[in-house]
């Protein structure tokens, strides 16, 4: 049986890292995957870190051709009708490395980058954190509309059955925020911003058809997980949006949405910007193990 990577669903961990990676020249598609799945193995349950590997979609489907889901890589920016651009920003593998405290991230993150030198280069690091522990650097709570823990592993993950079985979606993409301009705004207006209370997390029955929440809104464009985290130092910060889906088209659909593709634009975008974006297959622990080179 397919089984999902635990990660995605670890909750309660602190400190995190994104690390996106590209081929360096002359490495073989076999020897890239190979190389982050010998990583995935040398993970162990002592030491407190945990991670998620990611592989640019094509890349995955042209090493396992017949566990590939129907998943393409961010190639091209999504451009709403006025113009607002989320731009793509496609790397060839992507992690998210987690763990209670920044200088265990750093450990693994810097013992990834060594592990994966001699078939990738680090083209983008982000390092994030859990901002009292479920708020976004909007000061509301984030992931509220996540689905219970215990059905979270049926939305992120590819049906039996279904080619790709165990395996992810994930939308990884860095959203800066202009936080003068944010926190310039009463509490009502963030509010309907939102679509949601900033104390407690409320929707608001009616909110704006251009509120975030609306926008994004599960029971129109499917259920998604969220695990995203605040970055940055006080002169440039956001989110790291982190979504996992069984399928691409959820995510796909919202960012067309968020960008006024099907209606109003998302009246966040009037304060937050895309800087990246990258679709990854994340594929089940078991496919990963098998393309572990045996160890020596
Ligand atoms: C700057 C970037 C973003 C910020 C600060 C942000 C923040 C929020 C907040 C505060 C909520 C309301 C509480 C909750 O249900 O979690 C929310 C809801 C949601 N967001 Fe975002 N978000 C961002 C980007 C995105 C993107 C890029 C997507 C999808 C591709 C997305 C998908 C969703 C979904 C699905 C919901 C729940 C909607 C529902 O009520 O069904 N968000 N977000």
């Amino acid at each position: 049986m397919a089984v999902a990577q635990s990660g995605i669903l670890a909750l309660g961990t602190s400190s995190h890292a994104y690390l996106e990676f590209d081929r360096v020249a002359g490495a073989t598609d076999a020897a890239l995957v190979g190389a982050v799945a010998a990583l995935a193995a040398t993970v162990k349950t002592t030491g407190a870190t945990g991670i998620v590997v990611g592989v640019r979609p094509e890349l995955w489907a042209a090493v396992v051709p017949d566990q590939a889901p129907e998943v393409h890589g961010y190639d091209d920016a999504v451009v709403g009708p006025d113009g607002f651009t989320m731009p793509a920003t496609q790397h060839d593998l992507g992690l998210w490395v987690t763990g209670g405290g920044r200088s265990i991230v750093f450990d693994a993150s810097t013992h990834a980058v060594s592990a994966l030198a001699g078939v990738a280069t680090l083209a983008d690091e982000t390092v994030g954190w859990s901002h009292h522990h479920d708020r976004d650097l909007t000061g509301f709570e984030d992931g509220t509309e996540n689905p219970p823990a215990a059905q979270a592993v049926s939305v992120v993950t590819v049906p039996d059955g279904q080619p790709g079985a165990g395996g992810s979606v994930l939308l990884l993409q860095k959203w800066v925020h202009d936080s003068a301009q944010w926190y310039a705004l009463d509490r009502e207006t963030q509010e309907n911003v939102i679509g949601r209370t900033k104390p407690d997390s409320i929707e608001l029955d009616p909110k704006p058809d251009d509120a975030h929440a609306a926008r994004t809104d599960q029971d129109t464009y499917g259920h998604v997980f969220r695990r995203n985290t605040a970055w940055g130092d006080t002169a440039s910060h956001g989110t790291m949006f982190v979504g996992f889906c069984a399928e691409q088209g959820p995510l796909a659909e919202m960012l067309d949405a968020m960008a006024g593709k099907d209606g109003p634009r998302d009246a966040l975008t009037r304060y937050t910007r895309a800087l990246t974006g990258s679709y990854y297959v994340v594929p089940p622990a078991d496919a990963l193990a098998r393309l572990a080179p045996a160890a020596d």
